[in-house]
């Protein structure tokens, strides 16, 4: 197996996982080899015939969405021009591709149902949305034309290691917490998920990868102060004063339905208790 990008956050927990599984798998940074090239990626791909790429390389300015908007061709090109180039190399060798994506594409429940991947996303370059989330959202439009690829859409990541890309983190650091309810995904629970359509031969295509349910800023707050007792009353915004105030571009909170991934045969924990776990077994991070 071959996993790009393989210092980013999410990358670091497909390592942790395939090493955990017993699965070899060659990590590839930019700074061992350019493999946003397509003569090196063919080269490669060709060379090694991996039996999957994972694709966890992309484009996130400072690691905000709204940053990007400062650094559009940069976001371009690592996350649209980029998977583009990696679907064609993997379809002309034969290679099958596991892209990560966003679920940040949506508004709502969808009257309580959540959204399906064969819903059309509402935040896209035809609609109003940021450069960040077109890009991914072009992106899959993209990809999804590769017989051979998955995409698996993660949301909010969290788990117990705290640091500056953990949603759990992100609520203790803001000032003020914007209330919303949303899908949010464990990355252990969403790299296992991943591996599991692997492994299972599950059909190709777009998969939502969250924990089941979806859950309220508020009480994930409530969970931290029962917790961790971190000895600060969170503050709040409503949704509309912030998306009028600070927010550079839309912001999507939704539930996305997981019931395709859980039809492949994956028991994914509810989002509750998972984010319940992850303050119960909490990493505070060394400064
Ligand atoms: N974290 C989130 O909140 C979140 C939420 C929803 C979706 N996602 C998706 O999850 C995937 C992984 O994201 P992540 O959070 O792991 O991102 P990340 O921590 O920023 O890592 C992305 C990796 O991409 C590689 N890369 C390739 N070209 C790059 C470029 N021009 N500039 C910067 N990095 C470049 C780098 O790895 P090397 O240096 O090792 O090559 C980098 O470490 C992405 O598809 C992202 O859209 C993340």
């Amino acid at each position: 197996m071959i996993l790009l990008g393989a210092k980013g956050y999410i990358a670091q927990a497909f390592s942790r996982e395939l090493k955990a599984q017993g699965l070899g798998v060659m990590e590839l940074s930019r700074d061992i080899v350019d493999y946003t090239q397509f003569k090196n990626l063919f080269w490669i791909l060709s060379s090694l015939k991996p039996e999957l790429v994972i694709n966890c390389a992309a484009f996130i300015h400072k690691g905000l969405a709204d940053a990007c908007e400062d650094r559009k061709s940069d976001t371009l090109r690592t996350n649209l021009v980029f998977p583009s180039v990696l679907s064609n190399a993997c379809e002309e060798t034969g290679t099958k591709l596991l892209h990560v994506s966003t679920g940040c594409l949506y508004f709502g429940d969808n009257g309580g149902k959540g959204w399906t991947e064969k819903d059309t996303p509402q935040l896209s370059f035809n609609t109003h949305c940021g450069v960040y989330v077109g890009s991914k959202e072009l992106a899959e439009q993209i990809v999804s034309k590769n017989p051979m690829s998955y995409i698996c859409r993660i949301r909010l990541p969290f788990d117990e290691f705290d640091c500056h890309r953990n949603y759990i983190s992100k609520l203790m650091r803001y000032e003020k917490v914007v209330r919303a309810t949303n899908s949010l995904s464990r990355r252990s629970d969403f790299v296992k998920a991943c591996l599991h359509l692997w492994r299972v031969r599950a059909p190709f295509g777009i998969y939502n990868a969250t924990n089941k349910d979806q859950i309220s800023s508020r009480r994930v707050c409530e969970l931290i102060t029962h917790v961790l007792k971190p000895g600060k009353e969170f503050q709040f915004w409503n949704d509309e004063e912030f998306q009028n105030t600070v927010a550079r571009t839309p912001k999507s909170n939704c539930k996305l339905s997981v019931e395709k991934l859980l039809a492949t045969g994956f028991n994914m924990p509810p989002v509750e208790d998972a984010i319940f776990e992850s303050l119960k077994h909490w990493v505070p991070e060394k400064h």
